[in-house]
């Protein structure tokens, strides 16, 4: 796919709307008869996420896994969002997530979705498709969102910060509640071991331990060198200016506005949140976040 900017009409920002209990845009919802009917295949890997809870990452971290050693030209000249297909998106002048997916030539699959659980297509569940989730805590996520919103052409207008955080706790974000969906999965897990469940503040705190659960997971194993390559190569920094994965490439995208990989770092929410909004906000995570069992860092 190569995209002249000039060429392209920005397709304009969607409202919210309720969709089966979840609050969602039609940019992810008019292909849904066709998404719920894809057709994964035994070997597909799903990358879900939360939106901004590192996917980018991850997908990156996968495609190397894979295929850093034997097509090493594939992350040099294929953006990212070609090679790990986002499964729900259906926007005017992009060739929908779908039909990327159907046409990818690789074996395996890589596939991202920011789909809550209950959404998946059902063929992931029935090939026993190994999902691989990333969680972030709220407070970054929260902000990181907000950033993004305001610089992605086809996200709701986010408006104010204290208005978007006021939102976010109640849930009214497209992809619906951070909090459903990181339960939900965090549910799903307990009885299906085909996922692997992990936290964004984990892999800055040690990104070879991680790559080392990951690949344990994936049934691989990738040598000592292999793994300190892949680390060093995902480094933020690394990432930032790497035209393949830093979204440069995607007009839907304003730059101008905020970058794609902003910071990076766990505990940027201090700089947003004021004392007041941190006190509400914490008052309202105990009551929705019962679990004890799923445990978000928010500095490390
Ligand atoms: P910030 O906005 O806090 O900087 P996603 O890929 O799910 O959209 O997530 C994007 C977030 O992950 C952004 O967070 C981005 O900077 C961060 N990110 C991407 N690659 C990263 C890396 N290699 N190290 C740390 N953070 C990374």
């Amino acid at each position: 796919m190569s995209l002249n900017p000039e060429e392209v009409v920005l397709p304009s920002r969607p409202e919210l709307f309720d969709f089966h209990g979840v609050s969602m845009t039609h940019y992810f919802t008019d292909n849904w008869e066709n998404i719920q009917n894809f057709q994964a295949r035994p070997d597909d890997i799903l990358i879900a996420t939360y939106p901004k809870a590192g996917t980018t990452w991850v997908s990156q971290i996968l495609d190397l896994l894979y295929f850093g050693q034997t097509s090493p030209e594939r992350q040099k000249t294929i953006p990212i969002y070609e090679r790990v297909p986002f499964l729900e998106i259906c926007v005017p002048t992009l060739e929908s997530g779908k039909d990327l997916a159907d046409k990818l030539p690789t074996s395996p699959r890589l596939i991202k979705t920011h789909f809550p659980v209950q959404f998946v297509p059902k063929s992931f569940w029935e090939q026993n498709c190994r999902i691989v989730y990333v969680a972030r805590n709220a407070k970054d996520n929260m902000v990181s969102y907000f950033h993004f919103d305001r610089m992605n052409g086809i996200q709701p207008e986010p408006g104010d910060w204290n208005n978007y955080f006021h939102r976010f706790m109640e849930g009214k974000m497209v992809f619906g509640s951070w909090y459903d969906h990181v339960n939900g999965w965090w549910k799903k897990k307990q009885t299906c071991s085909k996922i692997h469940y992990m936290f964004y503040e984990d892999l800055i705190e040690d990104t070879e331990q991680e790559i080392d659960k990951l690949s344990c997971f994936l049934g691989l194993t990738p040598s000592a060198e292999e793994k300190k390559m892949i680390a060093g190569g995902v480094q933020f920094d690394n990432m930032k200016k790497n035209e393949m994965v830093n979204y440069s490439s995607l007009p839907l995208l304003d730059f101008k506005i905020s970058p794609f990989m902003r910071k990076g770092k766990v505990g940027d929410w201090k700089n947003h949140f004021t004392m007041a909004q941190n006190q509400v906000f914490n008052e309202d995570y105990k009551k929705k976040m019962k679990d004890p069992t799923l445990q978000f860092h928010t500095e490390i």
